[in-house]
């Protein structure tokens, strides 16, 4: 653990969500901002990106006009991410020009496909670093004061961070990621991640219990285990060669305290094992949701995909994990329009969304990747109009299936873990069940409740999104 002033960062963390401004308790004097883009990963990234900066001296800042630096955590996996990032470049341009010495640096994914490149092709990019070499960035920072563009993209067979305590940036002081593994070895060919994040590498079981158990008795509820295919973690105790599998850290996790909510993500079809499965199912406080990317519904699509199973595999999987958590929800990722995709490999798509019945999905239109297996094997021959049409009936048909399920819930009555004031109105809480779903209920005055409180609520009403109800227990 570092120090800041004469608090440490855990002091500073205490309680409440920790977000910015360490200026003020310990005379630090430049600050950074930064910006994040993309999944989960890229989040947890920049919060130990944070740490690292505070240990040399930068205070974070959420106002881009006072920083000394300024940082984008970019990705890579669409066309689309990539265009706002060097959107938000050109709007630094003023800043740049109104105060000489700011610093602009871009991080994460993109700085490790474009590398060089981008400070030549963005005049206004000091520094670029990508996801393995954070460490470096207070060297590299020294050496883009001094004049020098500061570059580097290394990727490691290593690096895992595991010995950085993050500092949580933008929480709830509820829930929190921890991240487990880095990188990913699938090879999906739509897919540039391995490119840029490297192979996978696994963090140690101690270093993640122990930030577990950290965050637990600072008043944390929640951790989600992150990585870009949990089910392949995989540890080996250097010194007695003992092994910890995915399904046998999350029991370790779930053992520090029954309250202690645990998520996961992502899970990939051919990983997720049985053993997982009743790892969950033994341990009521590991959250009852999983996310279990199709990508596409048919056998012939998944194949040019290198996903490495059929759509058959995929329903069997769903069917499994249902019997032995039939009140377990599953979201999923799908991708409309790759490669050679015709209507009937669509229709597949949303057929085994319908069989699925996915309580969530995150929808893309297929987006060529330069670098990537399909760039280099196939040709991107499904036009952007049909793409597009077709993208709008998964969305519509996932909008239906959300209802649905919301539907499923009226009546029951389920454990919140109140997260905050509901976006619409401050006389009600807003939180999360243990499939994920957002509750929506009235605080009474009689049951008087806080964050990171847990509530039974009975579902009366729903929208898609959301279930309403009334509290009936708390605890
Ligand atoms: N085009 C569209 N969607 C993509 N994804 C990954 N690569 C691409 C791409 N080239 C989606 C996948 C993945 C999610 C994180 O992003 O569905 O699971
Ligand atoms: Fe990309 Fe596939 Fe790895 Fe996910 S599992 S990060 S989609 S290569």
């Amino acid at each position: 653990m570092f120090e800041a002033g004469n608090k440490t960062i855990d002091e500073i963390r205490q309680g409440e969500a920790y977000s910015g401004d360490l200026a003020a308790v310990s005379g630090i004097n430049k600050k950074f901002f930064i910006e994040s883009y993309g999944c989960q990963m890229n989040f947890s990234d920049s919060e130990i990106i944070a740490s690292i900066l505070n240990s040399e001296g930068f205070g974070s800042t959420r106002n881009e006009e006072e920083a000394d630096i300024i940082f984008l955590n970019t990705c890579s996996i669409r066309e689309k991410a990539e265009q706002t990032v060097r959107k938000r470049l050109t709007e630094f341009k003023k800043l740049k020009r109104a105060k000489p010495g700011l610093l602009v640096g871009v991080l994460g994914c993109m700085a490790e496909r474009l590398k060089s490149k981008l400070l030549e092709e963005e005049k206004l990019v000091d520094i670029v670093v990508g996801p393995d070499a954070y460490r470096t960035l207070p060297a590299l920072i020294d050496e883009a004061k001094s004049g020098t563009k500061a570059v580097n993209v290394l990727l490691s067979r290593e690096e895992t961070y595991a010995d950085i305590s993050p500092v949580r940036l933008n929480s709830n002081g509820v829930s929190a990621f921890v991240s487990i593994m880095r990188g990913c070895n699938n090879m999906c060919a739509f897919c540039v991640v391995p490119f840029t994040r490297g192979r996978e590498r696994s963090r140690d079981d101690v270093s993640i219990i122990q930030e577990c158990k950290n965050l637990f008795e600072e008043g944390y509820k929640e951790v989600t285990l992150l990585g870009q295919n949990v089910d392949s973690y995989y540890w080996v105790d250097p010194i007695t060669n003992h092994i910890v599998d995915f399904a046998m850290l999350l029991e370790k996790v779930a053992a520090i305290s029954p309250t202690l909510r645990v998520r996961f993500s992502t899970s990939h079809p051919k990983d997720i094992t049985d053993k997982v499965l009743f790892a969950m199912r033994d341990n009521p406080n590991i959250c009852r949701y999983i996310h279990l990317p199709l990508q596409s519904g048919s056998t012939r699509v998944l194949q040019l995909m290198n996903r490495t199973y059929t759509r058959e595999w995929y329903i069997a999987k769903v069917k499994r994990i249902k019997e032995i958590m039939p009140d377990c929800a599953v979201s999923s990722d799908i991708i409309a329009g790759f490669c050679t995709e015709d209507e009937q490999d669509h229709l597949d798509t949303l057929d085994i969304m319908r069989r699925s019945g996915y309580e969530y999905s995150y929808m893309f239109a297929y987006s060529e990747r330069p670098g990537t297996l399909a760039a280099k094997r196939y040709t991107d021959d499904v036009s952007a109009e049909v793409k597009q049409r077709r993208l709008a009936e998964i969305i519509s048909l996932q909008n239906e299936l959300s209802l649905e399920s919301n539907k499923r819930d009226l009546g029951i009555t389920t454990e919140v873990l109140i997260e905050g004031d509901s976006k619409k109105s401050s006389n009600h809480w807003m939180g999360r069940n243990s499939q994920g779903k957002v509750v929506v209920f009235e605080k009474i005055k009689s049951m008087p409740l806080q964050k990171g409180d847990y509530a039974f609520v009975l579902v009366k009403e729903c929208t898609q999104g959301t279930l309403l109800g009334t509290i009936v227990e708390n605890n």
